[in-house]
């Protein structure tokens, strides 16, 4: 069951337990859930995916590059329709014929006749960005691709890209945003932020370095996060999770092999953080 609250933010409920907020999708109506689940590097098999979708985590994000997107697509089997599928064109493929190739293998992959987020991997400055942006159109023409998002793009780069974009915006920006990366606050976040747009904050966990065990604390940083931990009952990787998608247009999108793992990532929704520890942890990191 769905409630929406305010414009951006609707909570998946169940049973009365809150499991996943929701976010809109840029400027879309479409709600995609605030953790997804990440597949670079993924060898976990379907059971890790299956959880994180049965936990709300309706979002999964691919790429032709991570060559995960048949583990993806054996995952979503029987329920795509409930899952939001993010995957990529390679920074390699960015010519019109070779995009467009891309994407029909990737949507043979996955086995499905739709991307639902089709996102370009890096910037290629090889490849004319005019002639790679008509081919992300048309994908969107011809109903292969809801969305076009880009990844790894900064401000430049992105407005480039739009203004060879005539009927549709550009929705998302995929880049690197974590407690120990915060360098796109300086200015691709507000940026963002003013326009709707989604960032999708990949390596939230540093890489699983924000998620150590207490045991191994050995910097103020990691002692805050520590400290937080024990005051809400939440894990440090929970913290970590949850401040990226405290920031109003972010979802974050860990990975993990482990299902045991991935119902923790996903357990970081559905409740916030105080403002008091968001500043503790800004300060501090
Ligand atoms: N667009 C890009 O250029 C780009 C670049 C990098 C990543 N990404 C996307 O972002 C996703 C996530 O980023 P990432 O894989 O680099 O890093 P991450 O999610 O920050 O960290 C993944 C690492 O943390 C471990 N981990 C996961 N959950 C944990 C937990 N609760 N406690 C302890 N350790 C945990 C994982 O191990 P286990 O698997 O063994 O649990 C893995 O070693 C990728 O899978 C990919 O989809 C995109």
């Amino acid at each position: 069951m769905f409630y929406v609250i305010p414009r951006t933010f609707a909570i998946i409920r169940s049973k009365g337990k809150y499991l996943m907020e929701l976010k809109e999708l840029g400027r879309t109506g479409v709600k995609i859930a605030e953790i997804g689940l990440g597949t670079w590097r993924y060898k976990g098999g379907v059971e890790p995916l299956r959880k994180g979708i049965e936990l709300g985590a309706t979002l999964i994000d691919t790429a032709e590059g991570y060559y995960t997107e048949d583990v993806v697509g054996e995952a979503v089997s029987g329920v795509r329709e409930k899952v939001f599928i993010a995957t990529k064109v390679s920074g390699r493929h960015l010519a019109y014929d070779d995009l467009l190739q891309s994407a029909e293998e990737s949507l043979y992959k996955l086995g499905t006749d739709y991307i639902d987020l089709y996102q370009i991997h890096w910037p290629n400055y090889t490849y004319p960005i005019r002639e790679t942006m008509r081919a992300m159109g048309e994908l969107v023409d011809r109903g292969l691709a809801r969305f076009i998002g880009v990844s790894n793009f900064d401000i430049d780069e992105m407005e480039e890209a739009q203004s060879f974009l005539n009927n549709y915006p550009i929705v998302s920006n995929q880049v690197r945003y974590n407690l120990n990366d915060r360098s796109i606050e300086r200015d691709l976040l507000p940026y963002c932020e003013e326009r709707d747009i989604t960032i999708f904050a990949y390596t939230p966990l540093d890489d699983g370095n924000l998620a150590k065990k207490p045991g191994l604390i050995n910097s103020n940083r990691m002692r805050t996060l520590d400290e937080i931990s024990q005051e809400t009952g939440k894990t440090m990787g929970q913290i970590a999770i949850n401040w990226c998608t405290s920031r109003k247009n972010v979802v974050a999108i860990p990975k993990s092999n482990s299902v045991e793992r991935t119902i923790e990532n996903c357990k970081s929704s559905g409740w916030r953080l105080t403002a008091e520890q968001i500043s503790r942890l800004d300060e501090s990191f």
